[in-house]
């Protein structure tokens, strides 16, 4: 690659807007938004509830706080929503258009960007109307880079061995994982992951909202610094490149 590819490449940034809602440019200035939940979150500042704008929106859940600003957040940016087949066909039901559905072991091309869905042990459905709705099951991401480097979001999640399969197959530097316990992993299978992942960053996530969950960034550091592996840790609010 010639340099002038490289200096035309920006640094990656993400925000956390608190919770497991994120905003990350990438290098070729592509802005992804990750499980849109922002007027009800208590995580995220005052001054970031509106729609931010976004390029893709990648949902990994069902859940409410995964996506009870999805539909908002679409409809001010104009962005492509990426998710499960089930959950797709829910928004396109509530007149979303630029929806791209997929399933898990898949990948599609989107912004010029490479996402792969994969697995997550989790659960998946919305309230809707006082009523439970099947939103397919839960998933994790896999996003190719302009620059070829990739990451992984893995939605709420519980450890699972395929983890060290993920690993093997995208090789991602930076994965964001869950570490609030109770409903996710905590910050011990956490360090498990980051391990069988091989990742060189690590960005906590799923903590600190309630205090039901528990699991805290220092506990993971405690664990992974010893091998290498440096923790991210974040203020809602707070960018890093
Ligand atoms: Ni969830
Ligand atoms: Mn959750």
């Amino acid at each position: 690659l010639c340099a002038g590819y490289h200096r035309a490449m920006q640094k990656l940034a993400i925000t956390w807007l608190g919770h497991s809602t994120f905003l990350v440019r990438t290098p070729g200035g592509k802005r992804l938004l990750f499980d849109p939940w922002l007027r009800e979150n208590p995580a995220c500042p005052d001054s970031m509830k509106k729609p931010p704008q976004a390029d893709v929106i990648l949902v990994s859940h069902g859940h409410g706080d995964h996506m009870d600003d999805l539909i908002l957040c679409a409809r001010e940016s104009g962005a492509t929503v990426v998710g499960m087949y089930e959950l797709c066909d829910w928004l396109g039901r509530k007149g979303l258009q630029n929806v791209e559905p997929m399933n898990r072991g898949g990948s599609l091309q989107v912004a010029g960007l490479t996402l792969t869905m994969t697995d997550a042990r989790h659960s998946s459905g919305f309230i809707d109307n006082g009523q439970m709705v099947y939103m397919g099951e839960a998933a994790g991401f896999v996003i190719r880079l302009e620059d070829q480097r990739t990451i992984y979001f893995a939605g709420d999640t519980a450890l699972f061995s395929e983890m060290q399969l993920i690993g093997d197959r995208y090789n991602p530097e930076i994965a964001f994982l869950p570490i609030g316990d109770r409903f996710t992993m905590d910050p011990v299978d956490a360090a498990r992951a980051c391990q069988m992942l091989g990742v060189r960053l690590v960005v906590p996530m799923h903590w600190g909202t309630f205090p039901i969950l528990t699991g805290t960034p220092e506990e993971l550091k405690r664990l992974v610094e010893p091998k290498g592996i440096q923790v991210l840790e974040l203020k809602p609010g707070e960018t890093a490149e």
